[in-house]
């Protein structure tokens, strides 16, 4: 029966969030979702860690044989210190976003990055490849979208940060990555560039707060031809999506990436690739 409890038995294999907070958190709803129409026989749940409990919650997945785990806000550097092991990517990054209880050792992944360019390429097949992009943020989301745009051989990323230092500093590890041009820039650098960008992303958290006022860019620089990428998301569309179809630019908020990560951590976990339209539907459902 939709909606219901699966059969909790003592084969039941444990899966989890590690976050602070937490609570907000989709991830049980479209997991889960997906464990009952795979009919695996795993639970998925959300655990409120704050960050000095971290290293002992990492250690209790292995006492506990917990399959695996998600990690979000955030515990996401903390924890690839934490993990036995890291996979290149997670390496690169400094960031782990799931964790792989392998017999005993724990695999550090990050599957935000192939979370994003998956979302990306619902709006553009091809990614962002030869195209000038423009994200704001600086943080553990932002480096994950400018490592996914690196991938992807972007033409030209701009970075707008709040405190410019953070983004200059990504920038500057961000050239070590690969081929693309990364410049941080400023507001006058924003108001110059961002109206020519083909790709805008707010990897920022702002939007997640509706008392907070504004949007991630201090400039409108939202046009028609440009595809925006909001990675925050709520039971409406963000202040910046919204902007976004107004002025016919095409635009998906954070819900996009949320189920292509999810659905790149299911699929470490069970091996098995889960159904995201399952995943999709569970959000839809919960929304209603
Ligand atoms: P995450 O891992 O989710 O990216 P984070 O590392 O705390 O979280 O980064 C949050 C990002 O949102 C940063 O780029 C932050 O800007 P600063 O580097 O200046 O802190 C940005 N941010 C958060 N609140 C903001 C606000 N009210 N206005 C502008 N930027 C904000």
């Amino acid at each position: 029966m939709e909606g219901a409890c699966p059969l909790i038995t003592a084969h039941t294999k444990l899966l989890a969030v590690l976050g602070y907070p937490v609570r907000h958190s989709l991830s049980p709803l479209i997991h889960n979702a997906a464990l009952r129409h795979d009919g695996l026989e795993y639970v998925y749940v959300a655990l409120e860690v704050e960050p000095a409990a971290l290293p002992a919650a990492v250690e209790g997945l292995r006492a506990l044989r917990i399959r695996g785990a998600n990690i979000t806000v955030p515990h996401k550097q903390q924890a690839a210190s934490l993990v036995d092991r890291l996979d290149p990517l997670a390496a690169r990054l400094g960031a782990v976003n799931t964790v792989v209880n392998e017999e005993g050792v724990l695999v550090g992944h990050n599957t935000d990055v192939a979370g994003f360019r998956a979302a990306l390429r619902t709006l553009v097949r091809e990614g962002a490849q030869g195209r000038r992009c423009v994200v704001a943020g600086a943080g553990g989301a932002a480096r994950a979208v400018v490592a996914a745009l690196v991938e992807d051989q972007a033409a030209e990323i701009a970075v707008f940060n709040r405190t410019y230092l953070r983004a200059q500093a990504l920038c500057e590890e961000a050239r070590e990555w690969g081929g693309s041009k990364c410049e941080p820039i400023d507001e006058q650098g924003l108001a110059s560039v961002g109206p020519d960008a083909d790709i805008v992303i707010n990897a920022t958290s702002v939007g997640l707060d509706p008392a907070v006022k504004g949007g991630p860019f201090p400039v409108d620089i939202v046009r028609s031809h440009q595809v925006v990428m909001d990675l925050v998301y709520g039971p409406e569309p963000t202040g910046l999506v919204r902007r976004a179809r107004t002025r016919g630019a095409a635009a998906v908020d954070g819900l996009e990436m949320l189920v292509m990560q999810a659905a790149d951590s299911y699929a470490l976990w069970t091996g098995r690739r889960p159904s995201v339209d399952v995943m999709k539907a569970a959000l839809i459902q919960a929304g209603e």
